[in-house]
């Protein structure tokens, strides 16, 4: 099991949920209400499941795919930590895990 500890965009702590290896994180977010809309759900093709993930962190997850780093050109905010959360699975040897909204990143269900 993974614990993710979701941040929103000033970073304040969202939701922390434990999650099972395997689960996407685009998925995990989505369920835990962030504000990833997902619109292309993996494809590649949208960069609005757009997250940041820092540090020691960024260090536990495979590196970006050549496709996901084109993709991630397009996402607002974007830097070096910037990951798409629909390309990242869990993996049980990722105890934990901290996941902030990018910049911009507006939750819809709030309004
Ligand atoms: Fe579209 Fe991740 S959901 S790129």
């Amino acid at each position: 099991m993974t614990r993710v500890r979701f941040l929103a965009a000033d970073g304040k702590p969202g939701p922390v949920v434990e999650a099972a290896a395997g689960t996407r994180l685009l998925d995990l977010a989505q369920a835990q209400g962030q504000p990833l809309e997902g619109t292309c759900e993996g494809a590649m093709a949208c960069s609005t499941c757009h997250v940041l993930i820092t540090g020691a962190d960024a260090a536990k997850l495979p590196a970006p795919s050549e496709e996901e780093e084109d993709m991630l050109d397009f996402a607002v905010g974007a830097g070096r930590a910037s990951r798409l959360a629909c390309q990242i699975r869990l993996t049980a040897d990722i105890a934990e895990l901290d996941v902030r909204m990018p910049p911009g990143a507006v939750d819809m269900s709030r309004r």
